[in-house]
């Protein structure tokens, strides 16, 4: 068949601008712009905050107080799986709260995203992780970040029994990381040795018919569940996975559909950092979550995730040097979902 003059010039014009802009455009994924200064970022910001010696390990979980408080890591685990890091990135504390939003997914996953609207709620609190104040406005505000909609989701992930119910939630964490991931048994013995107050939410929420499991069992799957063991290069790969469209980059593993991760994200976006979600939001403009072990994770939707580890926290319980690291590195990449921040 001949072409038209026309429709031969488009074709021309065409393999020009396949051929001008590389092999990696004609096939496979386009780079993101700011790889080549992934590893300049990451070591900026652990070498500036090495040092910095603000805030304190979290101590009411008793066994928290014994992490090294010096140890700091910094990482970027860009959608297809690339680990830019500095420092300790490989050092196992506990994820902490940071479970909290990918036991979200996976009700979300099993249940749709409004099961979890309807029976836990999708508010900013604008309370502090665990307060009992957050209790008492239940009804009206909440999220599957606090510490009580982060128990009721753990009751309402579709299990047959207690062991289930565990299975479940570890083996999600683990598809988020992509490697196994195990408890570390000293922190599940002095957290649920002491979780007189998170005994007491389950407890009040079961009581008012918003616990979906035997009280007890969710307390002890959920404390579990913040007492998994990772490292700040397996959260990296958490986000990651989120990064990129619920696949975790490595194992190609599908871990949530799709469609829901922006509705997680934006949970994370609103509620990630509780009482300080929105100073969070106003200086790095990235959905995230932080954890009581002085992690924290944070997602540039679409590109990768930059997460860092560091036990000593501030008042809100985030730590500290974790988050002006991930602060600096999104205002230096311009990578905050509203604009660049400035630095
Ligand atoms: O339930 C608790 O209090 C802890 N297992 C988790 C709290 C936490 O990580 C809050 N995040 N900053």
């Amino acid at each position: 068949m001949i072409m038209s003059s026309k429709i031969q010039a488009l074709a021309v014009l065409a393999a020009a601008v396949a051929l001008s802009a590389g092999p990696a455009f004609a096939k496979g994924p386009v780079p993101d712009p700011a790889v080549k200064d992934f590893q300049r970022v990451v070591d900026a910001a652990h070498a500036k905050y090495k040092d910095l010696k603000d805030g304190k390990n979290a101590d009411y979980i008793p066994i928290l107080t014994e992490t090294p408080s010096d140890l700091f890591g910094v990482v970027i685990v860009t959608k297809d799986g690339k680990v830019y890091s500095a420092g300790d990135v490989e050092y196992k504390f506990s994820i902490q709260s940071v479970s909290k939003p990918f036991t979200a997914a996976l009700v979300m996953a099993q249940q749709g995203p409004e099961v979890l609207r309807g029976k836990i709620g999708v508010e900013p609190t604008g309370m502090s992780f665990n307060s009992k104040l957050a209790l008492a406005v239940y009804e009206d505000s909440k999220n599957p970040l606090v510490n009580a909609g982060a128990i009721a989701a753990v009751s309402l992930v579709q299990a047959t029994s207690e062991q289930d119910r565990w299975n479940k939630v570890s083996q999600n964490l683990s598809d988020f990381a992509g490697q196994p991931l195990t408890v570390l048994e000293k922190v599940y013995e002095s957290e649920y040795t002491t979780a007189f107050g998170n005994r007491g939410i389950a407890n009040l929420l079961y009581n008012w018919g918003r616990l979906y499991s035997e009280p007890e069992e969710a307390l002890r799957v959920y404390t579990r569940q913040c007492s998994v063991g990772v490292s700040a290069k397996d959260l990296g790969l958490m986000g990651a996975t989120l990064a990129n469209g619920g696949v975790n980059p490595v194992t190609g593993k599908r871990v949530m559909p799709a469609e829901h991760v922006p509705e997680l994200l934006a949970v994370m976006a609103t509620a990630g950092f509780y009482d300080e979600s929105g100073v969070w939001m106003y200086k790095a403009g990235l959905p995230a979550k932080t954890g009581v072990g002085g992690g924290i994770v944070a997602v540039v939707p679409g590109r990768f995730a930059i997460a860092a580890f560091s036990p000593r926290l501030n008042e809100a319980g985030n730590s500290v040097r974790s988050m002006k690291a991930i602060q600096d590195i999104a205002a230096e990449l311009g990578v905050g979902v509203f604009g660049p921040n400035p630095n």
